[in-house]
């Protein structure tokens, strides 16, 4: 299983803190908000990891991640020139997935749980992961029938259907190349990793497991707030880096 971090995008919403730095190098507690994503894939023992950024701070990760040889893992870098939606990442990644599956891993996703299980089982198909939230226009949200069945996901719903929201944990068989190059830009422009649910959804081959510990997008000032304080106070004895 390969592994990616997306770690590309503007960070408008952390303006000015993120006019000369990129939002998931930003501190949360004592580390770069990367290693906690970061730790998320090394801890699982993911031992190739893809790193895309944004072409601005490139230097910057190599300057604080290197080769990986420190970590005992190896990073690849990639460019993201725009922001173009989480279903780039795997149009930017093909040659480096190959034929493998693949593990990709949000920059500025903050989890306290230890899903190296959840990862190792992968068999096929894809697998995302929900979490109940207070603020699920925010997100890609889960709809469930009335037996629990999960029957759509949509992103940033003006009117939640549910408060699960899609976390930005995902894991896809090798197909997951080929569908992100058959997607249509959505209104928003972006090419939708909801689309790419939705597709593993239409082909019976979409897991969804839930979060059980907390996790946090940390995008906004206040979610940042909030994931230094998980880090400080309940993550520092779960961190292999
Ligand atoms: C992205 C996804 C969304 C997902 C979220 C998790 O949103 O588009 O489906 O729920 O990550 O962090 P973004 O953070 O890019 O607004």
């Amino acid at each position: 299983m390969r592994g990616i971090i997306l770690s590309g995008g503007h960070a408008t919403r952390l303006r000015p803190c993120t006019k000369v730095t990129s939002k998931q190098l930003l501190p949360v507690y004592n580390r770069p908000m990367i290693y906690y994503p970061l730790n998320t894939l090394i801890k699982a023992g993911i031992k190739e990891i893809l790193i895309i950024v944004a072409p601005e701070q490139a230097g910057d990760y190599l300057n604080l991640l290197g080769s990986g040889e420190e970590m005992g893992v190896k990073f690849t870098y990639e460019i993201q020139d725009e922001p173009k939606g989480l279903a780039q990442a795997f149009i930017l990644a093909e040659n480096f997935i190959d034929k493998e599956d693949v593990v990709m891993i949000l920059g500025d996703n903050i989890f306290e749980d230890d899903l190296s299980n959840e990862i190792n089982s992968f068999k096929k198909g894809g697998k995302i992961f929900a979490k109940e939230v207070s603020d699920p226009e925010r997100f890609g949200i889960v709809e469930f029938d009335e037996n629990n069945k999960v029957i759509s996901i949509e992103e940033k719903p003006a009117k939640p259907k549910s408060n699960y929201c899609v976390t930005g944990l995902y894991i896809y068989d090798n197909k997951v190349v080929q569908m992100a190059k058959n997607l249509k830009p959505s209104a928003r422009g972006e090419i939708e990793i909801t689309d790419i649910n939705n597709e593993y959804l239409k082909l019976n081959e979409l897991e969804v497991a839930m979060v059980e510990g907390e996790w946090i997008d940390a995008g906004t000032f206040d979610s940042l707030l909030k994931a230094q304080n998980l880090a400080k106070e309940r993550l520092q004895e779960k961190l292999v880096i």
